[in-house]
């Protein structure tokens, strides 16, 4: 068992990772929890491998109600939202009960944000179901839906209770997904700790530790900057080129960061902000994690990056590495990347 604890001004709560926690999570709720009804809200993909085995462990020590909606991204929306309240309130949910998110990120964005709003805010527990909610999502208390078809636009930063990570759901996961956890995974060692890039040289897999010194850099950050406003920024090293490449390639979420990841270290070698040594460990590790061997010319996306929702009064942020687990926010004015884009385009 490994464990971190987070620190915020107004609250702290603990993640634990333990393989096999599944089969005594009602344990590590007890210790925060003293009352005897729980509500798990999760998707119908989760629902077919969890629900029976976390209800029936559960049901020794509470009364355990649920709500299923249908898996995907589609499910982040205002009719999802209502229809979760709409059932909670039928089955009588109470300001004090507590809600229990079980299922990747979507399903940890809308609980947590049903979770921030009903009864003006009632607590909930993450038990993220994949590598990439794992390490990212499930930390930090970013909620949210997507509206008026933008991501995340109505949301609530709302801090979840404790977090609860089996390290064994990975094993049912299919190998893009875990690739794709392990762009985030990967990108906390390139921003932060040096030492997860030996255990990710050294080991097999992803074990208790590794997942323990990945969270590790992002519970630093979130306690530095938790309402993002500047530290938090560099969470988006590998983004800024990721989200232009996810949309125009459909990669998957962290894949298409891992490839953002590599374009971001060629830029910031170009600009001298990148020791050359530092990315080429990055992308020897992403070369043996699985990422695909590609890499777009990031001239070419200048453009792309300029409506990303870094872009502030005319300045993107991007974030470089400047040496293995350090990096930087870096401020470029568009009028500079524009001459940058010129150079590519002559
Ligand atoms: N996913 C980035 C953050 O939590 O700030």
């Amino acid at each position: 068992m490994k464990e971190l604890e987070i620190n915020l001004t107004h609250t702290s709560y603990r993640i634990i990772i333990e393989d096999g926690l599944f089969d005594h999570i009602g344990d590590y709720i007890k210790q925060i929890y003293k009352n005897n009804k729980v509500f798990i809200v999760t998707d119908d993909n989760v629902a077919k491998l969890y629900l029976k085995k976390v209800t029936t462990v559960l049901e020794k020590d509470f009364t355990v109600e649920s709500v299923v909606i249908p898996h995907g991204e589609a499910s982040k929306c205002l009719t999802e939202y209502s229809h979760i309240c709409e059932e909670l309130l039928k089955k009588d949910i109470r300001r004090n009960h507590l809600l229990l998110a079980l299922g990747g990120g979507v399903i940890g964005d809308l609980t947590g944000f049903v979770a921030s709003t009903l009864y003006r805010g009632i607590p909930y527990i993450g038990i993220p179901t994949s590598l990439l909610s794992q390490m990212d999502s499930s930390i930090g208390g970013k909620t949210g839906i997507d509206f008026f078809g933008r991501k995340n636009i109505l949301g609530a930063f709302k801090q979840p209770s404790m977090v609860l990570i089996d390290p064994k759901v990975l094993n049912t996961l299919e190998p893009s997904e875990y690739i794709s956890g392990m762009g985030e995974l990967i990108k906390h060692g390139a921003i932060g700790n040096k030492k997860l890039f030996d255990l990710l040289d050294t080991r097999p897999g992803v074990d208790e530790e590794i997942i323990k010194e990945s969270l590790s850099v992002k519970k630093k950050v979130v306690e530095i900057d938790e309402f993002d406003t500047g530290e938090r920024m560099k969470l988006n090293f590998g983004h800024t080129f990721g989200h232009a490449i996810e949309l125009k390639y459909g990669y998957k979420h962290g894949v298409a960061v891992g490839i953002g990841m590599r374009m971001a270290l060629t830029m910031g070698v170009d600009l001298g902000v990148t020791d050359p040594l530092a990315k080429d460990t990055i992308n020897r590790i992403l070369d043996k994690y699985g990422f695909p061997q590609v890499e777009y010319d990031y001239k070419e996306y200048l453009a792309d990056v300029v409506y990303d929702k870094k872009n502030i009064a005319g300045t993107i942020n991007f974030i470089f590495i400047t040496k293995l687990g350090e990096a930087v926010i870096y401020p470029i004015r568009e009028d500079d990347l524009k001459e940058k884009e010129n150079e590519c385009n002559n």
